[in-house]
Formats: structure tokens, C-alpha cells, sequence
């Protein structure tokens, strides 16, 4: 078996990646005479994840009643007035384990936005404001049977919505070594 690695190893690791790598990130590569540093303002149209605590949510709130119009125009081509067609079922029974959808599977409800904002429709990524994606948040965790169709959802209130399989995971503890369980 091999040996487990310990920490002086790591940072002698670290210490031979990180350095060339600062550096580069610090100076445009003008040894190639290509590319140029980004800009903040294109750094911030990718920096937009959002945490399983909300963290990074933006302003704006909706309920599922303003995002029934919405998914209606720009998603049900797809998955379904309901969101339930197709292989990618959106909803469904949330205490069906077998029946993998954003209810039944998904541990928070944050990730719903993040996933939509940054993924969907496929033939435009990124093209949904965050007032539409707080809308299509709430419609879909109203087709989940999650939320009332008048519930508000914001930066405040997406992070609480219980999440039916918030339990059904367990937390990954590994370290990249040999300890997998
Ligand atoms: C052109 C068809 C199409 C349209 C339109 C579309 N989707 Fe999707 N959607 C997909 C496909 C295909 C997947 C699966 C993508 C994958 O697994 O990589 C998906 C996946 C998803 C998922 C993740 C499902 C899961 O369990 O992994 C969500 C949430 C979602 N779409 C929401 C939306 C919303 C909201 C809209 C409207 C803004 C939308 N989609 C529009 C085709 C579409």
C-alpha cells in the first residue's frame, strides 16, 4: 500500500505549482506576444456562481406565478408546461427517491438558480435576467409542490426552502488520499 502523504510533501508540492502559476497570472504572456490580461468587467461575467448558502445570490425576488410566463415561453418547448417531459424531468414526486428530480434529488435550492442563469435555455446560456431566473426558481420549485405559487423568493428566502433530499446526502470528509470510504 502506499504510503499516505504527509503535509511537508504537500507543500513542497504546492510550492513547485503555485509559483510559475502566480506569476503568470500576474503578468500578460508576452513571450508568446498573444492574449492580454482580462479585464475586471470580463472576469465579473464569470464570476457568478452562487452557494448552497445563497452566498453570490443577486437583488431582485419573484414569485412561481411571474415565472409560469416565462417558462412557458422559453423552457416548455422542452421540458414541459409541467416539467415533467422528457429525460431531464424537472418535477415530480419529491419523496420518490427513484425518481430523480430537482425535489426528489437536489439538497439546495440556491443551485437551482445558479444552474438555470448559467445554463439554460442551451441555445442561450446567460441570456436570462435575474429577475426571470428568481421567476423560473420559484415555478419550479412550485412544480416540485415546494413553495405556495404567491411565495416570494429573493436572496433571503431561496437559501431557506427545505429541500426534500437536503438528508440524503452524506458529506464527502476525503482528503485525496487513500481514505475513501
Ligand atoms: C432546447 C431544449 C431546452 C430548453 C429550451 C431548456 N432546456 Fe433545460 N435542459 C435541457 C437539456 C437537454 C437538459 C439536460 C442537460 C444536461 O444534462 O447536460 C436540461 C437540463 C435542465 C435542468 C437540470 C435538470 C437536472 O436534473 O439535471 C434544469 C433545472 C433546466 N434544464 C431548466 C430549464 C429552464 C428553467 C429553461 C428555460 C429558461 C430550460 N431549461 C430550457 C433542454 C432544454
Amino acid at each position: 500500500m502506499r504510503r499516505k502523504s504527509n503535509s511537508r510533501d504537500l507543500c513542497a508540492h504546492f510550492a513547485l505549482i503555485a509559483v510559475p502559476f502566480a506569476s503568470l497570472a500576474d503578468a500578460p504572456p508576452e513571450r508568446l506576444s498573444i492574449g492580454r490580461a482580462a479585464t475586471a468587467a470580463e472576469l465579473a461575467r464569470w464570476d457568478i456562481d452562487v452557494g448552497p448558502d445563497g452566498a453570490g445570490l443577486p437583488t431582485g425576488s419573484a414569485t412561481a406565478r411571474d415565472g409560469q410566463p416565462v417558462f412557458g415561453a422559453k423552457c416548455a418547448a422542452c421540458h414541459g408546461e409541467d416539467g415533467r417531459r422528457g429525460r431531464d424531468k424537472l418535477a415530480g414526486d419529491a419523496n420518490d427517491r427513484d425518481d430523480k428530480t430537482i425535489g426528489s434529488y437536489w439538497p439546495y435550492a440556491t443551485t437551482i438558480f445558479d444552474y438555470v442563469r448559467r445554463a439554460m435555455p442551451p441555445a442561450a446560456p446567460g441570456s436570462l435576467t435575474d429577475g426571470e431566473t428568481f421567476a423560473l426558481t420559484a415555478y419550479l420549485l412550485f412544480l416540485n409542490g415546494l413553495i405556495e405559487a404567491d411565495e416570494v423568493i429573493d436572496a433571503t428566502t431561496l437559501p431557506r426552502v427545505e429541500m426534500p433530499a437536503r438528508d440524503r446526502f452524506v458529506a464527502d470528509d476525503r482528503r485525496g488520499g487513500n481514505e475513501v470510504r
